[in-house]
């Protein structure tokens, strides 16, 4: 028999409406509005009144469930547009194809930084994932829980200026070239609720294992397309070091095995020794609804 609480969601519930979304009152923010002293930014007040304004934008929305556009300065336009266009080159010879094709068709180009607003009416349009604005980090469990209602929580502002190949916390263009182009894929976009619906069931130790899984997948991971190792995360996609190293040949590519996945310890702070290769992104999303299905007992 299953128990009572598998009736609480439905694993297969892929349209989710509009009323069906639970308010964002539930959330633990992690010291949002501090910054770590080795944040590139941490010094400069200026820029810290900035990032505070547009995080500012991230909790309007939470009150009033609208999107506000940010008004990017042309200095942040600058340090997209270099970061983008490094990003371009490095993404012709390794990204995945679904990738590239996905980038092009949601119009995320060099020229400007994109509204979280137009990708978000995109995205719905395509396999109802939303976007949400948000001021910074949350606890894993309620970042990914998230995921279960098909909305993924996107920080809006841009990383100093000082150090534009590099940002200690998601960015707009973490968010945008790294992880929204994915979601407009079926398969990912099933997958990634299905982590949500584990995260809103999951034991402690189911949190660092899905944590982890998110991590080697939607973060770093990489997918055999005709017989080549092609990236699809968005901390590879969103970064030149991470990328090239991740094809450097220095790095250990081994074939995805959600049991072996689930328990591989990874540090954030260093570049990644060690990857998994998915064989698809349906295989992915096969495999861990079968992983989700064990925590509420259902049959595998
Ligand atoms: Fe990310």
């Amino acid at each position: 028999m299953k128990p009572s609480f598998t009736a609480s969601f439905p694993i297969e519930n892929f349209h989710v409406r509009d009323e069906e979304l639970p308010e964002f009152t539930d959330m633990n923010f992690e010291h949002i509005d501090q910054l770590e002293l080795d944040h590139p930014g941490a010094n400069d007040p200026e820029y810290r009144k900035r990032r505070d304004y547009i995080a500012s934008l991230a909790r309007k929305y939470r009150e009033t469930g609208e999107i506000t556009d940010v008004e990017y300065t042309p200095r942040e336009q600058r340090v997209w547009r270099y970061v983008v266009e490094e990003l371009d080159e490095l993404h012709q010879k390794y990204a995945s194809s679904f990738y590239l094709e996905a980038k092009k068709n949601l119009g995320i180009t060099s020229e400007r930084i994109p509204q979280l607003s137009e990708m978000n009416r995109q995205l719905k349009a395509l396999t109802g994932f939303r976007l949400a604005p948000i001021e910074g980090l949350v606890e894993t469990r309620a970042f990914l829980s998230w995921l279960s209602y098909r909305v993924m929580l996107c920080t809006q502002y841009v990383r100093h200026h000082s150090h534009p190949a590099y940002t200690p916390e998601p960015d707009i263009i973490h968010e945008a070239i790294g992880h929204i182009p994915m979601f407009t894929n079926p398969d990912f976009a099933d997958f990634s609720q299905f982590i949500g619906h584990g995260a809103r069931l999951a034991t402690d130790k189911q949190i660092e294992e899905l944590g982890r899984l998110y991590w080697f997948t939607v973060e770093f991971g990489l997918v055999e397309e005709n017989g080549k190792v092609k990236a699809y995360g968005a901390g590879l996609l969103s970064s030149f070091g991470e990328l090239e190293h991740a094809f450097s040949g220095k790095v250990q590519w081994r074939p995805f095995n959600l049991e072996e996945v689930i328990n591989t310890p990874y540090n954030y702070s260093d570049m990644q020794p060690l990857l998994f290769v998915i064989p698809s992104y349906n295989e992915l999303k096969k495999q861990t609804k079968k992983y989700i299905e064990s925590f509420i007992g259902l049959p595998a």
